[in-house]
């Protein structure tokens, strides 16, 4: 009887010792490092004799082994029923391990409720702060004057489109004060009981943490110098973190996208773990986190829309360049997602130029619409 190791196992060290995870069954083992051994001498179908060989165990030993980790699931063997999870994970297989596991080890993971002792820490021990600020930095204040959003909100949805190609035009002040206004600051405090005043934005935020700060890298904005910032979001002002021009610099970091390289401005979105997982204390809290950047993306999207210019989003970005840009460690504190916008790009006439026109019958052509027909 041949074995083979399940795809897509996963190790870990934590206090208890290496964890061996299986993420598409979830099944975790606390074990030895020969384990691990063993493990890898079955990465292709192999007996238990040659494996014995192979790692300079007797074979009774791993006969008994391989007979547990085959009934954990870690194993298969030859005769095992094809239960159609192999082919079930053929869309999984390009992002590989840290993809899928990413995805199932949190996948129906307990939520663990907001005990009293988390409340009782949160609300008497020092809880994480609700603000970032840079007390010592040099600061634009924004105008508080925000310009009206009162564009048809039918105009908005629909006109929304992704821009990559932009005007060598400045955004105006207040333009970008009303984006980032709206978009990232404060609309309001709420009593959230135990949980003391908690901030609200214009999105949605899991238990209204609000972990996302905004870095913005500022290159055409009217009467803003160009620089790397923070937005303060309490004052809503800028927080000076380095001056200068970095638009070059962000755009090679984002797989060199016109659409970060020809904007006015680019906001970083990162996330203050501890200000989430300090209350969430249960994996899937994770993915609340990368929602809630969905949300601000959206809403800066339709508002950079209802304002006249043009969005773009990205999550192609090296994290770690990105961080050290915006001086964040990418551990506290973790860049998600890159944001720009413009004023959109015209040609001759005076009509947005967009990278991806409306169809046409040779692109209908090329596609395959399924219509439930056979
Ligand atoms: C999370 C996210 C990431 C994206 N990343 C990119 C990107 O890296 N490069 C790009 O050109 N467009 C990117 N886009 C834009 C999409 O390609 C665009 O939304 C899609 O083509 C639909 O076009 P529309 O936004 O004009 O409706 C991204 C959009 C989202 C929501």
């Amino acid at each position: 009887m041949k074995y083979r190791s399940v795809e897509g196992l996963g190790c870990a060290w934590n206090a208890q010792g290496l964890l061996v995870k299986n993420p598409i069954t979830r099944s975790t083992i606390t074990t030895e490092p020969v384990t691990v051994a063993l493990l890898h001498h079955f990465r292709d179908w192999n007996t238990v004799a040659r494996a014995a060989e192979e790692v300079g165990y007797d074979e009774e030993s791993v006969t008994e082994a391989v007979r547990s980790l085959h009934s954990l699931g870690f194993l298969t063997a030859e005769d095992d029923p094809e239960e159609g999870v192999s082919s079930a994970l053929d869309p999984w297989r390009p992002w590989s391990h840290e993809g899928t596991s990413f995805h199932f080890m949190t996948r129906d993971a307990p939520f663990v409720e907001t005990t009293d002792h988390i409340r009782e820490e949160l609300t008497t021990q020092t809880p994480p702060p609700l603000f970032k600020d840079y007390p010592d930095a040099d600061r634009l204040f924004l105008p508080r004057r925000q310009r009206r959003l009162n564009a048809p909100y039918d105009e908005v949805l629909y006109g929304r489109r992704t821009h990559r190609d932009f005007a060598a035009e400045p955004v105006d002040r207040e333009t970008f004060s009303t984006l980032m206004g709206a978009v990232f600051g404060l609309k309001d405090f709420i009593d959230a009981k135990q949980f003391g005043s908690l901030m609200l934005r214009t999105s949605p935020s899991g238990g209204s943490r609000h972990e996302l700060e905004a870095y913005v890298a500022v290159s055409d904005v009217t009467d803003v110098d160009p620089g790397i910032y923070h937005y303060g979001v309490r004052e809503h002002s800028l927080e000076l973190i380095r001056e200068g021009d970095f638009r070059d610099e962000l755009t090679l970091m984002c797989n060199s996208q016109s659409g970060v390289g020809q904007a006015a401005f680019s906001v970083i979105l990162t996330a203050v773990v501890e200000r989430m997982s300090a209350k969430y204390r249960h994996p899937r809290a994770y993915r609340v986190m990368l929602m809630n950047a969905g949300h601000l993306g959206q809403t800066f999207a339709l508002t950079a829309t209802a304002l006249g210019l043009g969005p773009f989003h990205t999550a192609a970005f090296n994290d770690s360049r990105v961080e050290e840009l915006i001086g964040v460690d990418g551990v506290s504190e973790t860049a998600l997602y890159v944001l720009s916008a413009g004023l959109p790009k015209t040609d001759e006439r005076g009509e947005v130029l967009l990278s991806n026109p409306p169809m046409s019958l040779a692109s209908s052509r090329a596609s395959r619409f399924d219509t439930g027909r056979d």
